[in-house]
């Protein structure tokens, strides 16, 4: 019996949030903490994600400390990305931190990054732990749902209906950049679901001259203006705007979305979604999972190994990316 079995009998769990925030990591820590003390642990939360781990901002989680974080948006356990954590030196730490407490089992919220961290630490100190993926961009393998996604959905549909408004009223040209890294998902979704001319996104090839000569068309046709979504992983928003000015003789102008995606209270979606990942976290470290990470996938709930997250590419919506082909030529 290692050092560890005697932790995972103690019941002691640690909730962390790692990586860039997203809604509905409020909600998850609150059903973590709540359905793991149901189920018979003590719960422990870890402030500034990594960082935290290895510098000690390690409480037990009160009642009083998970109150009224539901309706929030962002992480009230607050995150970080954390270099100190690749070093062998500083995870040992981290390790030491567990152990006063007798906390042997983990649930991270986040991203893959912090998936594979915390899988470097189950290596090193054998400390199982869950992962709850948790990222605006949708890009994490395995799962087709990751919490926050709905949100920054919502947040850059209102962006989008507000810019449409000043569009129709001023016949400009917008290209409205949103984020999603690599991954061209949001670009995507929020394209379709704005009645967006043009998408362009990391996934797709595009066609500049037929985007021109239908646009052009539709401008003889009565188009008073146009909105284009792009993703930000194809760095060409700057491009695309100049373009469309020369090419459709419009007032074209650049909105950059940014962080305001990340923000905002979680929808009821990321609520429901939050609670549903949180009982299937701990449910699959109660069965004995070791370094799970939970998915959604074709509309059921289910985990998949670390290492099938880590050694495979996300894959974007097959249905979606064809009605999406028709706006990127
Ligand atoms: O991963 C979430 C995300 O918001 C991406 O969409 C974006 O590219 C990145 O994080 C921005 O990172 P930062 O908040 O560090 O600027």
């Amino acid at each position: 019996m290692n050092e560890f079995s005697t932790f995972e009998m103690s019941k002691g769990l640690a909730i962390m949030t790692s990586g860039g925030d997203s809604a509905g990591m409020n909600p998850a820590v609150k059903y973590c903490v709540d359905y793991a003390r149901k189920q018979g642990y003590s719960p422990y939360l870890v402030y500034d994600g990594l960082r935290g781990l290895i510098d000690d901002h390690i409480v037990e989680a009160t009642r009083e400390l998970t109150s009224g974080i539901l309706h929030r948006g962002g992480t009230v356990l607050r995150s970080s990305r954390s270099k100190r954590f690749f070093e062998l030196e500083y995870r040992q730490q981290a390790y030491d931190n567990l152990q006063r407490r007798s906390i042997g089992q983990l649930i991270v919220i986040g991203g893959d990054g912090s998936f594979s961290a915390l899988n470097q630490f189950y290596n090193d100190f054998e400390v199982p732990f869950a992962g709850i993926p948790a990222t605006i961009d949708n890009d994490i393998a395995g799962t087709d749902y990751c919490l926050g996604v709905d949100t920054a959905l919502n947040m850059i549909r209102q962006s989008v209906d507000s810019i449409r408004d000043t569009a129709t009223s001023f016949s400009r040209a917008f290209v409205i950049e949103v984020m999603g890294r690599h991954c061209g998902y949001l670009a995507m979704v929020s394209a379709l679901s704005s009645g967006a001319e043009v998408c362009i996104i990391p996934e797709l090839p595009y066609d500049l001259d037929s985007i021109g000569a239908r646009l052009i068309d539709e401008k003889k046709n009565g188009r008073t203006y146009v909105l284009a979504i792009v993703a930000e992983g194809t760095r060409m928003s700057e491009h695309f705007t100049r373009w469309l000015s020369d090419t459709m003789k419009m007032d074209a102008r650049l909105t950059v979305l940014g962080h305001v995606q990340r923000g905002g209270s979680p929808t009821v979606h990321d609520r429901i979604m939050a609670y549903k990942f949180s009982v299937a976290a701990i449910d699959s470290l109660k069965s004995g999972n070791t370094n799970a990470i939970m998915t959604f996938r074709d509309g059921s709930f289910g985990s998949v190994p670390i290492e099938t997250v880590t050694s495979s590419k996300y894959r974007i919506d097959s249905d979606l990316l064809k009605l999406c082909e028709a706006l990127s030529r």
